[in-house]
């Protein structure tokens, strides 16, 4: 049973996912091969992507895609100790979200956090910051459809950016980017995610063969 207070605060959360879920959804309509995705992932697939990392912080983390932020938040509450809202992070964290009114509401939830825009200006945002390299790209990118250059520039970037035991965490809805994959990295591992709308294929990616 649960008390009263408890079913107050899962009705808040409730509500609160639900309106995130619509405004979500609006942005798809928007404009779909942008957003790629009818609503925000699933906590499985949130978990199924946070699982794949090594959590040794300090770590250099590239999130892509970050739509309402469900990736976001878990990843900053993993490079924090959750105590204090105003607690840096351990590492560099760098968010891009290309859509201003998604990027907005990050900005608004996470205090201090800046999310940048196109995810192919990574090279250029990791060097303001001078970080040389990342140990973790965590894309939510939907590759199949966005216009193909864009896609190819994007993981240009990644291949750059990552550093030779680094890996792109990636979800996409089909097997479609398996061999653009392959072509890139060394390993690629897919594991299937059924509990999100749509299902989810994983992908872990290790190794860029640009580094070898
Ligand atoms: C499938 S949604 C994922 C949102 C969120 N990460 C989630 O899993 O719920 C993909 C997101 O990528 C964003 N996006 C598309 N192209 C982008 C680009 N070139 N740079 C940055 N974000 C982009 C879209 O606006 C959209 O919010």
């Amino acid at each position: 049973m649960f008390s009263y207070k408890q079913l107050r605060s899962r009705s808040r959360i409730l509500t609160s996912r639900v309106s995130e879920g619509m405004f979500f959804l609006r942005r798809f309509v928007g404009a779909p091969r942008q957003v790629g995705s009818v609503m925000p992932s699933s906590p499985y697939l949130m978990r199924a992507m946070m699982d794949r990392i090594d959590w040794d912080l300090p770590l250099n983390i590239a999130e892509l895609g970050a739509g309402t932020g469900v990736f976001t938040r878990a990843i900053v509450g993993r490079m924090t100790s959750g105590e204090n809202p105003d607690e840096k992070l351990n590492g560099n964290l760098m968010v891009f979200e290309i859509d201003p009114a998604l990027k907005a509401i990050i900005e608004k939830e996470i205090a201090g956090l800046v999310v940048y825009g196109d995810a192919r200006e990574l090279p250029q945002i990791m060097e303001s910051l001078s970080v040389r390299q990342l140990d973790y790209v965590v894309s939510s990118l939907p590759f199949a459809v966005l216009p193909p250059r864009m896609t190819a520039s994007i993981l240009d970037a990644v291949d750059d950016g990552l550093k030779p035991d680094g890996k792109l965490i990636a979800y996409q809805y089909s097997k479609h980017m398996k061999p653009y994959f392959e072509k890139r990295f060394e390993s690629v591992k897919i594991s299937f995610v059924l509990r999100n709308v749509p299902p989810a294929f994983v992908y872990e990616c290790s190794n860029p063969k640009k580094k070898k």
